[in-house]
């Protein structure tokens, strides 16, 4: 049996590019897997939210988890700081963390780009606190998107490099994972870029039906192909890659042949887009709204959570520090 690690950030609803990132393979592989799904609410942190609107949401994903299928029985499902081993487990990796190689990370790098007035050093150190949240289970096996790939290879050598400094074989060297081949990018419809929270361009699981429908008919496309068989323009390339992960085939390729007939109407295309995400997403809100408004549940749930995923962060942390040397006057 593998042990399966992953977690969203709280900062905000999930959007389709989560959903189809992690979420849908957690749910597929809960029941045959050891699993710890966790809620990111210390890494939230780097952007200074309002106190006022953290616990919320937290809250926010944990419904939003359960609604789209992860069973808190099955699996071990948590908030992040309910285990404070991470932060001991961060604190010893950190000393194996070279600052170069943080600088050289590919979010960090667009992060300062983005937000030169806040480059703090919980910012630097993200992908410490990532690679401690899943190696403190142990894990083989981590259900990202795309766009996680390269914090999983810092994972895969923090690893490897405690292993080979204490000349122990103790860390799995863990995978990023996907059903079916490759990892999944759900581009923006904007055109360029994929869909983020920090993009300001995504379709969250819990947007209302007519926000869906305007956020998909604004979808940026370009003026038509003016030759058959022309390569779609990237923004046209982006809602084709949508609908080849939301849609069935035969909807892909009626509108693919379309394009190439230059007889396609993106009109068309965008009301069918709309049309196959709610029928994903509706459902979703539903439920999420549901568990919401039954916080008793929502407090059990949590509480037995960060019961299991302690005892097993507990257990490596106490492993580590004897392995690092650490002991008591006897
Ligand atoms: N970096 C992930 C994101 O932005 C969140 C995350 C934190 C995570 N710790 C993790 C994902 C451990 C997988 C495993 O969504």
């Amino acid at each position: 049996m593998d042990t399966v690690v992953s977690g969203i950030r709280s900062t905000g609803n999930l959007h389709l590019g989560n959903y189809f990132g992690m979420v849908k393979n957690a749910v597929r592989m809960q029941h045959e897997n050891n699993c710890y799904f966790f809620i990111a609410d210390y890494h939230s942190l780097t952007t200074h939210p309002d106190p006022k609107s953290l616990h919320a949401n937290t809250g926010k994903v944990l419904a939003e988890y359960m609604a789209c299928g992860i069973d808190p029985e099955s699996t071990t499902l948590f908030i992040q700081s309910d285990v404070p081993e991470v932060c001991e487990l961060y604190l010893l990796l950190n000393m194996h963390a070279y600052k170069g190689e943080l600088e050289r990370t590919a979010s960090f790098k667009e992060k300062i780009r983005k937000h030169p007035e806040n480059i703090n050093a919980g910012l630097l150190t993200y992908p410490v606190l990532m690679a401690a949240d899943i190696i403190i289970h142990r894990a083989n096996k981590v259900p990202v998107g795309k766009d996680q790939e390269q914090h999983l290879e810092i994972t895969r050598r923090y690893a490897r490099r405690f292993n080979q400094m204490y000349k122990v074989k103790y860390f799995p060297e863990p995978d990023a994972y996907n059903f079916g081949s490759e990892l999944i990018k759900i581009p923006g419809l904007d055109g360029s870029g994929k869909m983020g929270k920090s993009e300001g361009n995504g379709i969250y699981l819990f947007d209302e039906e007519k926000v869906i429908r305007k956020k998909v008919m604004s979808a940026v496309t370009d003026s038509g192909p003016s030759e058959p068989n022309q390569k779609p323009s990237d923004a046209v390339a982006n809602l084709f890659s949508i609908m080849e992960i939301l849609s069935d085939s035969s909807t892909l390729e009626f509108f693919k042949e379309q394009h190439a007939r230059c007889e396609i109407r993106y009109g068309d295309l965008k009301k069918q887009l709309a049309e196959d995400i709610l029928k994903v997403t509706l459902p979703i809100r539903e439920r999420t709204e549901e568990i919401l408004a039954d916080r008793a549940y929502m407090g059990k749930v949590a509480a037995m959570g960060a019961e299991k995923a302690r005892e097993s962060a507990a257990k490596t942390v106490k492993e580590v520090r004897e392995i690092m040397g650490f002991s008591t006057f006897k």
